[in-house]
Parts: C-alpha cells; sequence; structure tokens
C-alpha cells in the first residue's frame, strides 16, 4: 500500500513508521516535523554491504553520499553498519569528523574544492581525494608537498552516458561541469599527469552518471566504459589502479507506481559486467565502491504537517495550506517532483479528494504536491509527505525567516530528536 515497509496503518487508523504512530509524534514534538526510520535506514545498508559480500566477496564498499541528508547521527549510523562517506563540502567532512567517523573511511568529492577545503581535507588525513579537474590536481600535489606526505586520489570521469533523458543515452560529449571528459584524451592527459606526480599516488577512477535512474543499463554500460579506461591505464601507461568508484543513483520510489529496481539487481547485473570485462582484459578486479545517497535515506523519512488552512477556488482547485514548504522542502518548487501525500490521522479512509499542497512561504510557487489524491482534509488534520529522507533536510532554507524543523529519528516504536528545530535566537544568531 505504502512506497516503503516502514510505513503501515495502525488500529486507530493512524498512519505508523517503524511502529510509532505518527499523530502522537506531531502532538509530541510539533509540526513540521521530519520523521526517519533507522530500522529502514540500516535494512538498506546491510542490502549494499551483503551484496558487497555476494557479489564481490566482500571487496568493495559502499560509500554514503552524505549530500542526502547530513548531520552527524546519520554519520554514526551509516558507519556503524559498515559503509564509507562522501563529502562534498568543509561542511559535510566537519560533521563527518565531528561524529566521531575515522577519516580514512571519508571520500572527499565536489568539483570545486576551495583551497581551505583541501587543506581540511589533507590535515584531517581523509581516504582519498577524488580530484575533478587538473588546477585542483596541482593544488594537491602543492598542498601534499609542502606538507611532506602522499594524497592518494581518485579522477573523476565523465564516461559520455546520460542517463537522464528518457532512454539513456550514450552521448559522445556530455556537457556537465563535473569531471574529465573521456572522449577527446582530456582524461587520459589528466591521468598521464597525475601518475606523473611525486605527491600524489593515483588509486582509482570514480563516475557518477545521475540520480534517481530507474534503469539497470546505464549503470552497466558505465562499468563496462570505466574498466575499458581503467585497463588502458593498466596497458598504455603501465599504471595499475586498484580501485574503482561506480557512483550512486539507484531510484527510489516516491510513489507506489514508482517501478524502483530492487539494489541487490543493480548490484547483480554490474558487477557481471565488472567480472566479464575483468576477465576480458586479463586484470584483477578492482576493489569496488559505489556511493548512494538517496536510496539509503529516502523511503525512510516522511514529513508531518498541520493542516491551518483550506482554500477552495471554484472550478480551478483546492489549497490545503500547511505549517511547512519550500523552505523545508524545496523539492516540488526546484523539479516538480512527486510525493505521496495522505492525512496521517484518516490513513485509512479513501483518497478521493484532489488537492494542491501550499507551504507558507510568500510566493505562489511554494507547492509541495499539485492536484494529488488524498483523504478529505479538514483544519487541524496531520498531512503527512512520506519520502521525504533525501534532500529535503540537506536542501532546506530559511527563506521568509523560517526556521528548520526537528529531525527525529525512530527504532522499533521509540523516538527521539537527532536534530533540533531552529528557534528564533538561532536566525539572528550570525546578524550584526
Ligand atoms: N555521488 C556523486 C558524485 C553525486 O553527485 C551524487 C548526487 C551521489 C553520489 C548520490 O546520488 P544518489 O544516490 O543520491 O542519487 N538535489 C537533487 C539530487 C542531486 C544529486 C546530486 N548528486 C534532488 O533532490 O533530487
Amino acid at each position: 500500500m505504502f512506497v516503503s515497509d516502514c510505513y503501515n496503518v495502525n488500529e486507530k487508523g493512524h498512519l505508523t513508521i517503524s511502529g510509532c504512530d505518527t499523530v502522537e509524534l506531531a502532538e509530541k514534538y510539533g509540526t513540521a516535523l521530519y520523521v526517519m526510520s533507522e530500522d529502514e535506514i540500516r535494512s538498506v545498508c546491510r542490502r549494499y554491504k551483503s551484496s558487497f559480500e555476494h557479489h564481490y566477496n566482500g571487496k568493495g564498499t559502499a560509500l554514503y553520499a552524505s549530500k542526502a541528508f547530513c548531520c552527524k547521527e546519520i554519520c554514526r549510523i551509516v558507519t556503524e553498519e559498515g559503509l564509507d562517506l562522501d563529502v562534498v563540502s568543509g561542511g559535510e567532512l566537519y560533521t563527518a569528523l565531528a561524529a566521531g567517523v575515522d577519516a580514512k573511511h571519508i571520500h572527499f568529492h565536489g568539483n570545486n574544492k576551495t583551497m581551505q577545503e583541501l587543506r581540511y581535507a589533507l590535515e584531517s588525513g581523509v581516504g582519498d581525494i577524488v580530484v575533478d579537474n587538473l588546477n585542483e590536481l596541482h593544488r594537491i600535489e602543492k598542498l601534499s608537498a609542502e606538507k611532506g606526505v602522499v594524497t592518494s586520489i581518485s579522477m573523476r570521469i565523465k564516461p559520455g552516458i546520460d542517463a537522464h533523458t528518457h532512454e539513456f543515452i550514450r552521448t559522445g560529449q556530455i556537457d556537465s561541469k563535473f569531471g574529465f571528459a573521456l572522449e577527446n584524451g582530456e582524461a587520459f592527459e589528466a591521468v598521464k599527469e597525475a601518475v606523473a606526480c611525486e605527491n600524489v599516488e593515483l588509486i582509482g577512477l570514480h563516475c557518477h552518471i545521475g540520480s534517481q535512474i530507474f534503469d539497470k543499463a546505464p549503470f552497466v554500460l558505465a562499468a563496462q566504459v570505466m574498466l575499458k579506461f581503467y585497463n588502458k591505464i593498466h596497458t598504455e601507461l603501465g599504471k595499475t589502479l586498484t580501485h574503482l568508484n561506480l557512483g550512486g543513483g539507484f531510484g527510489v520510489k516516491y510513489k507506489e507506481a514508482d517501478a524502483a529496481v530492487p539494489y541487490e539487481d543493480y548490484m547483480s547485473d554490474v558487477s557481471e559486467a565488472v567480472h566479464a570485462a575483468c576477465k576480458e582484459y586479463g586484470i584483477q578486479v578492482p576493489y569496488i565502491y559505489i556511493e548512494p545517497g538517496r536510496s539509503i535515506v529516502c523511503e525512510a523519512g516522511l514529513t508531518l504537517y498541520t493542516v491551518g488552512d483550506i482554500k477552495t477556488i471554484p472550478n480551478v482547485r483546492t489549497y490545503v495550506a500547511i505549517d511547512g514548504g519550500m523552505y523545508e522542502n524545496p523539492r516540488y518548487a526546484l523539479y516538480q517532483s512527486d510525493y505521496t501525500c495522505l492525512i496521517a490521522n484518516k490513513a485509512n479512509e479513501p483518497a478521493d479528494f484532489t488537492a494542491t499542497i501550499a507551504g507558507k512561504c510568500c510566493e505562489s510557487g511554494d507547492l509541495i504536491q499539485e492536484n494529488t489524491l488524498i483523504q478529505k482534509p479538514e483544519v487541524s488534520d496531520i498531512l503527512a509527505v512520506l519520502s521525504t529522507g533525501a534532500y529535503n533536510y540537506s536542501m532546506a532554507s530559511n527563506y521568509n525567516r523560517n526556521t528548520r524543523p526537528p529531525v527525529v529519528m525512530v527504532r522499533g516504536g521509540e523516538s527521539r530528536v537527532i536534530i533540533k528545530g531552529e528557534t528564533y535566537e538561532d536566525l539572528v544568531r550570525n546578524d550584526v
């Protein structure tokens, strides 16, 4: 009935998440409220982990792309489950270190890391830095030489696969700000330079072909393209790399009808392609990384709101106004993304009322969903929006000086706050 197994309906007809009654959570913590299921997050981590055991004999690791949802507790949870972390800014790195994550298990990405961020990464001793461009390579070489260290790096490659078209395409030239292009020799020249550097050690290659991808084929193709290049480096430069990072991007369910592929199926198809290519080239299977963000946390999260007003415009639509909006979930305003909405205190009733869910920001585009079917709404009902665990909190803002809601983690019927809600004092903290 729901997008994920962590959701259910109890005897009162209330929506539950991991055994917690969402109406009670709304009463206890107030709304707007982000709620995340620790059980669900841990279960997805375990699925990835056991896939690595199964398909790569344990010689691989999933890195949690922390941009999807970053705070100390999530860093603790995923690393406890044996995942590494992908960070893309000094702020994400700081959060991971503050959570007590061993720097060796942190991988630093980003297309324009500042000098300050690079220094911070080197001083912290991160596992590796994924280099995006030659200027960055030179900066890392210089900083490493100054420090007298050798820094492990991987290089971000554009494999020339656009998975974001209706039917994914293999493009000769991909328009992306990330990484080195394969088709014009840029990547190969950059690898040569990296191999010649004294204070960096090129250990692997990285690619990421997009996000919320439902098809297995582009991942398989990306693996094949990357291994071909991996082998070219081996044969033409005599340099044997050891690591291959195939990125994240596995699709999740926002609506029940979304045809999400089980993560194990991606893993199985990609590993077949990896093993076949390595056999063909006569090389050892590299240590494989993948980098899921959304699929670890998205379906595990929901947001609860209180309905404040219902405004029917005859023959046009009905706006259901909630005590949140684009400041805590900008994804509809940005991407017109789908969500499943329901009235949490009427979860057993038929969803036959067409509503447009409107936020409280002074902006007409501040909508969470348009013309979506929910149970008949009344003022003071609790509205739940499902699958908000990824890229909601992490992309939230203080627009209109709204305070970011707290995040509550639930596990086996128990709840606890993992990020406090902001206060008005927080809003003026840095004002001078
Ligand atoms: N690795 C790299 C290098 C990435 O750029 C990303 C996402 C990931 C891994 C994780 O991808 P995932 O498994 O989460 O799909 N704000 C957008 C999503 C942007 C994704 C950016 N990169 C949204 O709300 O849909």
